[in-house]
C-alpha cells in the first residue's frame, strides 16, 4: 500500500538563493548575449547599461553563492551527503533514472526516487548539480571578476593565457549554463504533476507517495 505524505525538503535559505541565482542568472546571460553581439541584441537599451547590469548581476550571483556554500557547509552540514554521489549511484543509480527520463517516465512509470530531506536529490540531479555548483559556476565567478579587474590584474590574465582565453573560456561556461537551465526547467516538470517539483522551491514542502512497507524515516530539516 501506498499513501500521500507532506515532506520538508527545501529550507528557506536553500529557497531565497535560489531565486536570487536563478534571476540573476538569467539577467548575465541575457546582458551577456547584448555584450556578444550588440549589432544583434539590444534589450537593456545602451551597451554600457547592459554591462553595468550584467556586472551587478555577476556580483549578485556571486554574493549569493558564497551564502550557499557557506550555509551548505557550516550550518546545515549536508553538502557531501546530498550532493555528491554514493558509488551506488554511479554503478546503477544515474542508468536507472535516465532509463526513467528518456523512457519509463512516458508510460507513467513512477519515478525510481523519492526525495526525502537526507536523500534530497536523484542520482543524475547529484551529479548534475556537483559540476554545477563546485566546478561550473566557481569557475564562471573567477572568469567574470578577472574579466571585471583586467587592468589590476593583467600580469594574472597573461599568466592565464591572455584575455581571450579568459573571454572564450567565460563564454563557454556561460553556453553551458544556458544548455544547464533549459534541461533543468524541463526536467523539473517531469513531477506527478508539473509544478510538483517547483512547489518545495516556493514553500519549502513536498508530495511524496510513500510505500508503507519501506521502514520509516524522519521527516524535517
Ligand atoms: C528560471 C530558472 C530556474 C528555474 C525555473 C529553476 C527551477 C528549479 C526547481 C523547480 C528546482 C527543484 C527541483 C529540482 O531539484 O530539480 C530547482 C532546484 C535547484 N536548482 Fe534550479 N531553477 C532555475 C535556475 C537555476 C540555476 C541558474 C541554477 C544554478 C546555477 C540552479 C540550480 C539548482 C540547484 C542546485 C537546485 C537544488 C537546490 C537544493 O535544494 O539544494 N537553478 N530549480
Amino acid at each position: 500500500m501506498k499513501h500521500k505524505e507532506m515532506v520538508y525538503l527545501t529550507p528557506m535559505p536553500v529557497r531565497i538563493w535560489h531565486w536570487l541565482n536563478a534571476f540573476g542568472i538569467l539577467t548575465l546571460c541575457i546582458t551577456g548575449l547584448q555584450i556578444r553581439f550588440p549589432e544583434y541584441i539590444s534589450v537593456f537599451g545602451a551597451y554600457k547599461a547592459a554591462i553595468r547590469l550584467h556586472n551587478t548581476a555577476g556580483v549578485v550571483v556571486s554574493i549569493s553563492y558564497i551564502l550557499w556554500l557557506s550555509y551548505y557547509l557550516l550550518v546545515a552540514r549536508s553538502l557531501i551527503k546530498l550532493y555528491v554521489p554514493t558509488l551506488e549511484d554511479l554503478k546503477s543509480g544515474i542508468f536507472s533514472q535516465a532509463y526513467f527520463y528518456f523512457l519509463t517516465y512516458f508510460f507513467g512509470r513512477p519515478n525510481p526516487h523519492h526525495s526525502r530531506p537526507d536523500s534530497k536529490f536523484n542520482p543524475m540531479q547529484k551529479a548534475a548539480y556537483l559540476v554545477i555548483m563546485l566546478v561550473l559556476l566557481p569557475l564562471v565567478i573567477v572568469t567574470g571578476v578577472l574579466l571585471m579587474y583586467v587592468s589590476p590584474l593583467r600580469e594574472l590574465l597573461l599568466l592565464l593565457g591572455g584575455i581571450k582565453m579568459l573571454v572564450g573560456t567565460h563564454f563557454l561556461l556561460a553556453c553551458c549554463f544556458t544548455a544547464f537551465l533549459f534541461v533543468h526547467i524541463y526536467l523539473a516538470t517531469l513531477g506527478h504533476t508539473p509544478l510538483a517539483h517547483f512547489k518545495p522551491m516556493w514553500d519549502g514542502w513536498e508530495e511524496e507517495s510513500v510505500d508503507d512497507s519501506e521502514p520509516a524515516k524522519t521527516v524535517g530539516s
